[in-house]
């Protein structure tokens, strides 16, 4: 038996991770009358969701016509056929109204001269199917993530939504299949805490800190995502991980797509407009995998710009300086920081960073948790949202303003679903103690490690393997490499060493909890990356340029326990909800 005096608490929902799904479940809950806890590591407003910068996608149509199955193509297409069609539909035709409930709960957008809410257009939003460009991504200037994130917080502390603030949680309490609800480790106190519920909610967004440059928080390390596997359950998708066209070369922080949006452009050390070459039509508004690949080739071809030739120029000056003041504020302020430059005057130097990960827990478009053991049953009590669910909408690329929207259209989709099963205040079955005393069992291991190895080390091996052996374009050599080099990194947790064994806002032990979820997911990461012998969205192999949809219209799914990873592979749905638009069959994506 462990030691730790244990808390209990009982909840009709439990919500884990307070960024824009996180708090737009809670919100949908709270209202619901159901009693729910949203429990998050950090303050909800620092969640990463408050990065968020360009916009969220809906098809509004305030700045031209539009129409919600010209988003649903454009999302199909940018995620190279991979997503689910049923879900990328729900997510299309919903998103009107999500936005719209954002604005009345008081999400501060920016707006047009006749008062609608302020469009820009973004990376493959078209359109008329392909046919014309389209103003589609709602903004609040270029901090509509923080803008969103402090209203959606607001709006559940009124529905009294119980927050628990500063609490890491370990692992999920499972019984017979279904989950309980979960511990969590106070870190303010050192208390251990039981929450039961009768459905948990995962929403801790993405884990991009398996890579050494990421536009991600230090937050981002995908810790419901660690949760799920050591449950047994896979992850999907994970092989497609996002690279972001302009994150600040040498920081790696955002310079929002936005500013292509707003009129910026590309240019190499030659002066010249590359993206005309990639992608005629759509040029610097290509998807974000086509200007990523773009970049890199210029780079590799010796066209970047720079001492080393290793990144490329972001060009706005020549916008009206008005402009810029009103709807790109927070990146003219990024730039100035950290590559002090002023925008008005002088390019921005970008280089592809890591933004996004399309993979992670496998749900249904009502975010229900699957178990995909051959067949797609929900685990029950189990659902997840947001970067930390693979629902999948944005199948193997997912196109820029796209994220917001999944975030609140599946966090309100979740909070719905929830309502449906759970009625409030249903008494909870009793569960022994032997989950319980398993996860307190990896806590008290890892936090009394006294070996050798210090977990910043461990973690900053991972990183720089998944850097260079996971790039934006990998190989059968170089991913061989990364799979070698990255199980060591594991087996170096055989000797871990934590110096601080307290249990008072312990950042060493905190570090190493996440890190013990990363190098997990960086596991799956690169196994399914090895493994899936095609080019597809952001997954660009050398060895095997071409899509192959005969073999690899499939999700790739990847479990891991600790010891060896599976692999298996389960179809994309090809079917749409309700008959208001046809299956959209796959083509050739150019843009
Ligand atoms: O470029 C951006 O503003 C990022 C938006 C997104 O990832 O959706």
């Amino acid at each position: 038996m462990s030691s730790y005096k244990i808390i209990d608490h009982e909840y009709d929902v439990l919500v884990l991770g307070a960024g824009g799904s996180g708090l737009r479940a809670a919100v949908g809950l709270s209202e619901a009358g159901l009693k729910t806890a949203c429990i998050s590591k950090v303050f909800p407003t620092r969640s990463h969701t408050s990065a968020a910068q360009g916009g969220i996608s809906a098809a509004l149509g305030n700045m031209g016509e539009d129409d919600w199955r010209w988003h649903m193509y454009d999302t199909v297409k940018g995620a190279d056929w991979l997503g689910d069609q049923d879900s990328i539909e729900y997510l299309c035709k919903e998103a009107p109204k999500a936005v719209i409930e954002l604005e009345k709960y008081g999400v501060p957008f920016s707006r047009t001269d006749d008062g609608k809410i302020y469009q820009r257009p973004f990376g493959g939003m078209t359109k008329n199917y392909g046919n014309g460009t389209v103003q589609r991504t709602c903004a609040a200037a270029d901090r509509t993530g923080h803008a969103i994130l402090h209203t959606l917080y607001g709006q559940a502390l009124k529905h009294n939504t119980e927050f628990f603030i500063e609490y890491f949680a370990l692992d999920l309490l499972m019984k017979n299949g279904e989950c309980k609800g979960l511990i969590a480790w106070n870190l303010n106190d050192g208390t251990i805490h039981r929450f039961r519920s009768h459905i948990t909610i995962i929403a801790t967004g993405g884990y991009g800190k398996i890579y050494y440059s990421a536009t991600s928080a230090h937050t981002c390390t995908g810790d419901g995502n660690g949760m799920v596997l050591r449950a047994g359950l896979p992850l999907q998708d994970m092989e497609f991980v996002q690279f972001h066209p302009t994150g600040i070369y040498g920081h790696g922080t955002l310079i929002s797509e936005g500013v292509r949006g707003e009129g910026g452009y590309l240019v190499n050390s030659q002066g010249e407009k590359f993206m005309e070459r990639y992608a005629p039509k759509a040029k610097d508004l290509a998807s974000r995998d086509v200007v990523s690949r773009s970049i890199a080739l210029e780079i590799n071809e010796g066209r970047g710009v720079g001492k080393e030739k290793d990144h490329v120029h972001l060009h706005l000056s020549h916008l009206d300086p008005k402009i810029i003041e009103k709807r790109l504020p927070g990146i003219s302020e990024s730039s100035r920081l950290f590559a002090n430059v002023d925008v008005t005057k002088e390019p921005i130097p970008v280089v592809p960073t890591v933004h996004y990960n399309m993979g992670g827990i496998p749900t249904n478009y009502k975010a229900e948790v699957l178990t995909l053991n051959g067949s797609e049953k929900t685990v029950p009590g189990l659902m997840a949202i947001g970067e930390a669910a693979c629902v999948s909408v944005h199948g193997a690329n997912r196109l820029g303003s796209n994220s917001l929207i999944d975030l609140v259209v599946f966090g309100r989709a979740a909070a719905k679903r929830a309502s449906e099963l759970v009625r409030s205040n249903m008494p909870h079955e009793s569960i022994g103690e032997s989950e319980t005393e398993k996860c307190l069992e990896r806590f008290d291991k890892l936090r009394n490690a006294n070996g050798e190895n210090a977990t910043a080390e461990l973690r900053v091996n991972m990183q720089k393997t998944m850097q260079s052996k996971c790039a934006v374009f990998r190989s059968e050599k170089t991913l061989k490499e990364g799979v070698d080099e990255i199980r060591k990194t594991y087996d170096g947790m055989g000797s871990l060493s934590v110096k601080d064994k307290s249990l008072i806002f312990n950042t060493d032990l905190v570090e190493t909890l996440e890190f013990d979820n990363l190098i997990r997911q960086a596991i799956t990461t690169i196994e399914s990356a090895y493994h899936r012998k095609e080019s597809r969205g952001a997954h660009a192999r050398e060895d095997y340029p071409k899509r192959d949809d005969e073999k690899f219209m499939q999700h790739t799914l990847a479990w891991y326990n600790g010891k060896e990873t599976k692999i298996d592979y389960r179809p994309v749905h090809k079917n749409t909800l309700t008959n208001e638009v046809q299956y959209f069959p796959p083509q050739e994506r150019v843009y």
